[in-house]
């Protein structure tokens, strides 16, 4: 096999209570990638569509952790990558993590997959780090192995895969203003109150349980965020009112998308998130901002090979 065309999915971060260590995979919108062995050794961009992104592999996510991989792998060609890019840069859902995994896992299946999963997100650090500027990898594990991901340890990396019910629908509105990763986290306090801290624990642990255990009532209680969201929140027009209209339709929660601005809502079962979808139009609809809406199953298989 010379060449590999893969589906490299979006993602939700943090889902309100596990900043940096939590997300889930979305089946509604993904990057395709097309990666080619060539006889010429080093790696190159050679196409990209969708977004104006740097084909210099150094500046682009997608190439820094394809060379990051192509360094520990030494291998006896070269690659070429073109990205065919559907998830919008700074939208929140993932969208360099989508190119980072894309790239290494392209390249993995080429080589007669030496690396396992773990070792490949580990190569996507590096590229989803020239993005936000900080190592996290609560995007990239989810894209890698679909589901929902805890990321336990990045040192040494550790990813638990976190089974959750089949009728746990995710809705997810993106206004098309940017926040970059980077800034979004700049404004976040280096320091928070104890009680705080309690509260996002308690809610971290009993999500996790509440997935594992199909408990609808305890991921609705449990999708809070007391720490992150009262200070991100401010940079995302109408969110109060979008999530306040989302609770009302029913969602289990709602809450912001990785570093925003896209906002998440999770519900059970598809009527109630097409009442929720309905609902968060009808606030975003009555603005001069424009969006995209998405409805997504759970995405439990992550990246995947299209030919
Ligand atoms: N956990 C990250 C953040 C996800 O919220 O900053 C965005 O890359």
């Amino acid at each position: 096999m010379n060449e590999i065309k893969i589906f490299s999915p979006a993602t939700v971060a943090n889902v309100s209570c596990g900043f940096d260590v939590l997300g889930f995979c979305l089946d509604s919108v993904g990057d395709e990638m097309i990666i080619r062995k060539t006889d010429k050794k080093g790696i190159y961009i050679t196409k990209i569509k969708g977004f104006d992104l740097p084909f210099e592999p150094e500046l682009n996510v997608a190439g820094v952790s394809a060379l990051t991989m192509y360094k520990a792998a030494k291998p006896n060609c070269g690659f070429e990558i073109e990205i065919y890019k559907k998830i919008k840069p700074g939208s929140g859902i993932g969208s360099s993590a989508a190119s980072a995994v894309g790239s290494v896992f392209g390249m993995n299946e080429l080589l007669g997959k030496p690396f396992n999963k773990t070792e490949l997100t580990a190569f996507a650090i590096k590229g989803e780090a020239l993005a936000s500027k900080c190592e996290h990898a609560d995007n990239l594990a989810p894209a890698m192995f679909g589901g929902f991901t805890l990321v336990k340890s990045l040192s040494p990396l550790q990813i638990l895969e976190i089974p959750s019910p089949d009728d746990l629908y995710a809705t997810i509105i993106h206004p098309q203003i940017e926040i970059k990763t980077s800034e979004a986290r700049a404004i976040l306090p280096k320091n928070i109150p104890l009680s705080d801290a309690i509260t996002q624990w308690a809610n971290f642990g009993s999500l996790i349980h509440a997935l594992h255990t199909s408990n609808f009532a305890l991921i609705e209680s449990s999708l809070h965020d007391a720490i992150v969201e009262p200070y991100r929140s401010q940079l995302i027009p109408y969110f109060i009112e979008v999530k306040q209209a989302a609770l009302q339709a029913g969602a289990l929660g709602a809450g912001i998308s990785g570093s925003g601005p896209s906002i998440f809502t999770l519900s059970k079962g598809i009527e109630t998130a097409i009442n929720v979808e309905q609902a968060m139009r009808k606030v975003y609809s009555k603005t001069a901002i424009n969006f995209d809406i998405h409805i997504s199953k759970i995405n439990k298989q992550g990246i995947k090979i299209l030919s």
